[in-house]
């Protein structure tokens, strides 16, 4: 016996109306992830995200801001503090870094040849150095103390013996220090 002819269109129908309105709407979802896609590679490939600064790894120890004698803490005009460290394998130039207590500290680092890490013990400063970019952080030590700072990230067969070290003072021993040396570490 043949299905009733007035039920089995009618609800075929329904079908295919659910089935076209679903295509639409799946249609609809790919072509916004697709737009989400084209507009994201575009955007950020003409803004990448965050501040990018880049910076010559081959000529890092000849000129510019990570020459040799322009390493360390620097005191700016406005009080704050500016150290500049370069990571090679296997060590951190300087070694011990000198920074006062209670005062704003801007860390600007590179890496003269492969990818490294730094992180300083006790803090959130945890980062990637990687050669050609110069990775820059902000913070401000609480208190004095010495803080180790190791490379984090395997950098080859000597990466577990690279550390350096992060020593804060008193700000009126940083700026007795300062008083003498345009940059500064710990052996001053
Ligand atoms: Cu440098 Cu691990």
């Amino acid at each position: 016996m043949p299905q009733p002819a007035s039920e089995s269109p009618s609800h075929s129908d329904v079908a295919a109306r659910a089935e076209r309105r679903w295509a639409i709407v799946m249609l609809g979802i790919i072509a916004l992830l697709v737009a989400m896609v084209v507009f994201t590679g575009l955007h950020w490939a003409m803004m990448p995200p965050s501040r990018v600064e880049t910076v010559d790894p081959a000529t890092l120890q000849l000129s510019g801001e990570f020459t040799e004698a322009n390493l360390g803490s620097a005191v700016e005009p406005d009080g704050s503090v500016t150290v500049r460290i370069v990571g090679q394998q296997y060590s951190f130039t300087p070694q011990c870094i000198v920074v006062p207590a209670g005062t704003p500290v801007t860390f600007r680092v590179t890496s003269a040849d492969v990818i490294h890490g730094l992180m300083i013990m006790g803090t959130n400063i945890n980062s990637m150095i990687e050669p050609g970019f110069i990775s820059t952080f902000k913070t401000t030590f609480d208190k004095p103390g010495d803080h180790q700072m190791p490379c984090h990230e395997f950098c080859g067969t000597g990466h577990q013996a690279m550390w350096a070290n992060v020593k804060v003072v008193e700000p009126s021993a940083f700026t007795q220090l300062a008083d003498h040396a345009r940059r500064l570490t710990c052996d001053l």
